[in-house]
């Protein structure tokens, strides 16, 4: 290996160099599509759309409200949205499995279009977006610093940025718990439904190496936005980021 390709492994985040890349990780999203609901709601007990509802909740900006649901999947966010002002939305995801998945869900919705786009390059214009809400999908993009500049780019001045993402927790005896149920449960219940066993030893997994919420933080703050607060969910399994551009 010449000293430039070291280099270059070097400044490679190591979730590149042990997990599933870009590719990998579309194609995972795409394999479990078809069960990827209903496997949400066994195995968060249903907590996921509380957290959903709350994270709508926080956007501060008022109508009229443009926003951008990234890393979309099914579409469960975007069709929420609409109970919280939002009458214009833009479901983005690079896994054309998910998107298909959600959109007969989208019937009732005429105000949602579907967008197959990766994270990393946003087909939309400067100033496109009033607001953006990612779930649950911020720790699959591959390089994060850059999808939070193109996120920055296509809001408009004093945009808004909701992200939902799970977190370790503080606590000890709660973290040890969180890594039996996670670790050990969660992936067997994840095989039987959906015959893939892979992808929900990969969801942990990609938990573990998400930064810490100051870092993830500073992280914001370094990509185009000007303020952001986390509020910490559940005890402190996940967190909600509000920035603000
Ligand atoms: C765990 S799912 C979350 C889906 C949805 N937001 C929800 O709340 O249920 C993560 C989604 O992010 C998408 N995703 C991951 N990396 C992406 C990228 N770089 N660009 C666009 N979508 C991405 C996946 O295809 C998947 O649909």
């Amino acid at each position: 290996m010449s000293v430039y390709e070291k280099m270059d492994l070097m400044k490679t985040d190591k979730r590149d160099i042990d997990g599933p890349d870009g590719a990998g990780i579309q194609k995972m999203f795409n394999e479990i599509a078809g069960s990827y609901d209903l496997l949400n709601r066994i195995l968060s007990f249903g907590i996921d759309n509380r957290w959903r509802r709350k994270g709508l909740s926080m956007f501060n900006r008022r109508a009229p409200l443009r926003l951008l649901d990234l890393g979309c999947g099914t579409g469960d966010l975007s069709r929420l949205s609409f109970r919280f002002g939002f009458t214009s939305v833009v479901g983005a995801d690079f896994s054309m499995e998910m998107l298909l998945k959600g959109k007969p869900g989208n019937r009732d919705f005429s105000g949602i279009s579907l967008c197959a786009a990766d994270a990393g390059r946003l087909p939309f214009k400067d100033s496109s977006f009033t607001s953006c809400c990612i779930a649950f999908a911020v720790r699959n993009f591959q390089d994060r610093g850059g999808a939070l500049r193109e996120i920055s780019r296509v809001l408009d001045d004093s945009g808004e940025l909701m992200i939902i993402e799970f977190s370790m927790p503080g606590s000890r005896l709660i973290r040890f718990m969180y890594n039996i149920y996670f670790f050990h449960i969660l992936p067997v219940i994840g095989w039987a439904v959906s015959g893939n066993y892979r992808a929900y030893k990969y969801l942990p997994q990609s938990v573990g190496k998400f930064p810490s919420v100051e870092d993830f933080s500073e992280l914001i703050l370094g990509s185009g936005f000007s303020r952001v607060r986390a509020a910490r969910l559940t005890l402190g399994i996940a967190h909600i980021y509000l920035a603000v551009k």
